[in-house]
């Protein structure tokens, strides 16, 4: 499903963000992406949805040579991907419902599928009861929820998340992880970047290491098997 082969990102000229980075992560997968502040995680995550461009190499998702893609099509591209960035981007002024609405609205869903979608993502993520709330009236975790259930509503191939448990309690870093096991199997191809390592321990999945913008570890950890 995605494809990195020999990839760089250089910024400025000067910044090697990423190093020579070759990664294959077949469909219905789940990786942690792990490593220190600067170490490329996020940089990693940004090349997939095109929010910037290879320095050098090749990104390919769902076969797709991102370096070839017009500029028209990187809606389409992103359609593909559920986004959870660390910044939610929720809309302060609008309830719980609208803003995960919004996300189909925005492709041209109709007001009522969109709110019977919304609804449904809203149930899977357990914040239903909490419709009719607005972001600030709920709690910095029920807030991740809402970001997680925006970004699934479109039913996406791929769901990445940058820090999903980011400055969360470690009982709500847990929940909110088993949410991102929950929506993997439902066949979603699905990368985490995260800091947390209480949480990439707990978990049985693939991690992949990056450290100064390269690869230097992937394994499947295989400590119990959740099924
Ligand atoms: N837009 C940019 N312009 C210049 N340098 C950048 C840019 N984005 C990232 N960098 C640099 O690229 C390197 C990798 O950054 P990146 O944000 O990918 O790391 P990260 O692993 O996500 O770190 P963190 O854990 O702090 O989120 C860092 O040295 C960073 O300063
Ligand atoms: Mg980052």
């Amino acid at each position: 499903m995605i494809v990195l082969r020999n990839v760089s990102k250089v910024y400025d000229f000067s910044v090697t963000a990423l190093d020579d980075v070759t990664l294959s992560v077949p469909k219905g997968d789940f990786v942690f992406l792990v490593g220190h502040n600067g170490a490329g995680k996020t940089t990693l995550l940004s090349l997939l949805v095109r929010a910037d461009q290879a320095s050098s190499g090749v990104v390919l998702v769902g076969g797709q040579d991102l370096a070839m893609l017009r500029e028209s099509d990187i809606p389409l591209l992103r359609r593909r991907f559920g986004i959870v960035f660390q910044d939610l981007k929720l809309f302060p002024g609008k309830t719980v419902a609208e803003n995960v609405a919004l996300a189909l609205q925005i492709q041209g869903h109709t007001g009522r599928r969109a709110y019977q979608s919304a609804a449904e993502a809203l149930e899977l993520v357990g914040l239903q009861h909490k419709s009719s709330s607005l972001p600030g009236q709920i709690s910095g975790g029920e807030q991740r929820k809402v970001a997680i259930a925006r970004a699934i509503v479109h039913r996406p191939e791929i769901f990445i998340a940058d820090e999903p448990t980011a400055s969360l309690p470690p009982d709500t870093a847990w929940e909110i992880t088993t949410l991102l096991m929950q929506i993997n199997r439902l066949g979603i191809t699905t990368l985490v970047a995260t800091h947390d390592r209480d949480v990439v321990d707990g978990f049985s999945r693939r991690v992949v290491a990056l450290d100064n913008g390269r690869i230097v570890r992937d394994v499947q950890i295989g400590k119990f098997q959740e099924n």
